[in-house]
């Protein structure tokens, strides 16, 4: 295999850049910070391959700044609405992500998700904090059990039916829709109800996002959608900001149209809207999904992988479409 130059954007946990090293020429912009465009530009130009982390946008001014050699772009993501997959394509140039890795520990939070906001632990952690007054009350911090209680996945791809068995295990009774049909064999161990995305948010307790972002889902969950929610149910949205229209979010929390709301994601990240930031009802994370050393290191290694493959001629392992 001859060797090619593969630039790595952003710095990469785990052995995953010394492994790409060990064959190929590789540029490793090992910072956290991100570059200007023109950086970027320069640093791409001549690559045969990239890795990118969600960060990066890869756009059709990017691949021409990288040129007519690159063959293959590894997103350590497994969302790609960063990545221009028609540019890519029509320049002959292989996008891969990273799904599976990252399945569980992005369930796990949607459903810690579930429980802040259920159980008002963001703001009971805060009661201790600020040193108010606080002791063992009957009446204090009072929160809503999940038991017997209805979760409502939006998507039910491999991380929506990861959070089902979650709360599953929790005793929640389990409704799903989506695009596409559920693996009946999933539908079946959950005894879950395949249903419309209407009924879903009428019937659920809890609406959980996990649709990828495209035309078709962006504010998918509206104005309208949130009205045809209960007025005790809580959003969660571990997917991607843009799904959820912020501002109507804000609006029907405000109007009390909804009881509450945990988001790891938001629409123009890292901007959150004002009007979350003061409420008590909502629990805000930092886009942390993914976020265990275990899972980083195996989603670079997947990136990795991808890249060796491509490079050395073979088919990628998890490619886009
Ligand atoms: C994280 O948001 C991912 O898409 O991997």
């Amino acid at each position: 295999m001859s060797t090619s130059r593969v630039v790595v954007l952003s710095r990469l946990p785990g052995t995953a850049v010394e492994r790409l090293d060990a064959v190929h020429d590789v540029t490793y912009r090992d910072e956290d910070t991100r570059p200007s465009r023109d950086d970027v530009h320069s640093l791409v130009a001549g690559a045969d391959a990239l890795v990118v982390t969600l960060g990066e946008r890869v756009d059709a001014e990017l691949l021409d700044a990288a040129g007519p050699g690159l063959r293959v772009v590894a997103n350590v993501a497994v969302g790609y609405d960063n990545v221009d997959v028609d540019a890519c394509r029509e320049r002959g140039v292989v996008v891969t992500n990273t799904p599976g890795v990252l399945t569980d520990a992005t369930a796990d939070l949607a459903f810690a998700l579930v429980l802040m906001v259920t159980r008002r632990l963001g703001e009971a952690e805060r009661l201790v904090r600020t040193g108010r007054p606080w002791g063992w009350g009957m009446f204090q911090l009072l929160g809503v059990s999940v038991q017997g209680r209805t979760i409502g996945i939006l998507g039910p791809g491999a991380i929506g039916l990861a959070t089902a068995r979650r709360a599953r295990a929790f005793g929640m009774e389990v409704l799903l829709s989506g695009r596409s049909e559920p693996d009946p064999t999933a539908v079946a161990e959950l005894g879950a109800e395949v249903v419309g995305t209407d009924a879903l948010l009428e019937r659920s307790d809890v609406v959980s996002v996990h649709t990828p972002l495209t035309p078709a889902t962006r504010h998918l969950v509206d104005a309208t959608a949130l009205a045809r929610m209960r007025d005790t149910a809580v959003l969660v949205n571990t997917a991607r900001g843009p799904v959820v229209d912020e501002a109507a979010l804000v609006a029907a929390l405000e109007a009390g149209r909804i009881a509450g709301a945990g988001l790891d994601v938001y629409e123009d990240e890292p901007h959150v809207h004002p009007g979350l930031l003061g409420r008590d009802d909502v629990v805000l994370l930092p886009h942390i999904g993914s976020a265990t050393v275990e899972t980083r290191a195996a989603m670079a290694d997947l990136a990795a992988d991808n890249v060796l493959a491509v490079l050395g001629g073979e088919d990628p392992l998890t490619p886009v479409r």
